[in-house]
């Protein structure tokens, strides 16, 4: 399974989780293509061909991210516009996405129990990426159950540190998608 994780942080300099799971990525097996819209792109000019025949290539597309105003960075944004074109998407070469799967990774200030109804903030994640879920599915993606570190700000260095093995273990694992992972679980059931 080739991953391309698509990465959107747009101070990585100053970040402390973003930072720390792209080093983890980095140290990771080659099946894992990681890619800086920031740094790619510090004028926004995205290149969409180039960027559309990256997204062919990949299985997984993971988008990590700093959760900003309870959405996406602009970048990140903007890249989902250009690059995810109905031509492209329903063009002559058919459906180009379809079968894929879409990971979600969050870095995310706010307490865990801030984001539910009654909290502070009164929103789950969940709800919060509607939108993204929304997309994934009009487009034949597989939307797949995020990764997600609250409290992000206060995180110790130890947190950080153990977030990234779990982040990079969270994208990896075949047995995300359910359907794979209900298929495993039938067969070794009947083995059993
Ligand atoms: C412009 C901006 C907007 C933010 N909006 C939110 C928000 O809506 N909810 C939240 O929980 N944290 C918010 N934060 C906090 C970031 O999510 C947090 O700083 C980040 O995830 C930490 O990761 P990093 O160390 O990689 O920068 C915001 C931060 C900035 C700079």
């Amino acid at each position: 399974m080739r991953i391309l994780v698509v990465a959107a942080h747009p101070h990585i300099e100053q970040s402390r989780v973003n930072q720390c799971w792209l080093a983890e990525l980095r140290r990771s097996p080659d099946t894992i293509t990681v890619h800086e819209l920031y740094k790619t792109y510090p004028d926004f000019a995205i290149d969409a061909q180039k960027e559309q025949d990256l997204v062919a290539q990949h299985d997984r597309i993971v988008l990590q991210f700093p959760i900003q105003w309870y959405s996406v960075p602009a970048l990140l944004k903007m890249w989902l516009d250009d690059v995810f074109t109905t031509t492209w998407l329903f063009g002559a070469g058919g459906r180009a996405v379809a079968g894929k799967e879409l990971v979600l990774a969050m870095s995310i200030g706010g307490d865990e129990s801030t984001y539910q109804s009654g909290g502070i903030i009164g929103y789950t994640i969940s709800e919060l990426v509607r939108p993204l879920q929304v997309f994934s599915n009009q487009i034949g993606m597989t939307f797949l159950p995020h990764y997600k570190l609250y409290g992000a700000m206060k995180a110790t260095d130890f947190q950080i540190n153990n977030s990234a093995s779990s982040y990079v273990q969270h994208i990896s694992s075949p047995d995300l998608n359910p359907i794979i992972a209900r298929k495993r679980m039938f067969a070794e059931m009947s083995r059993a």
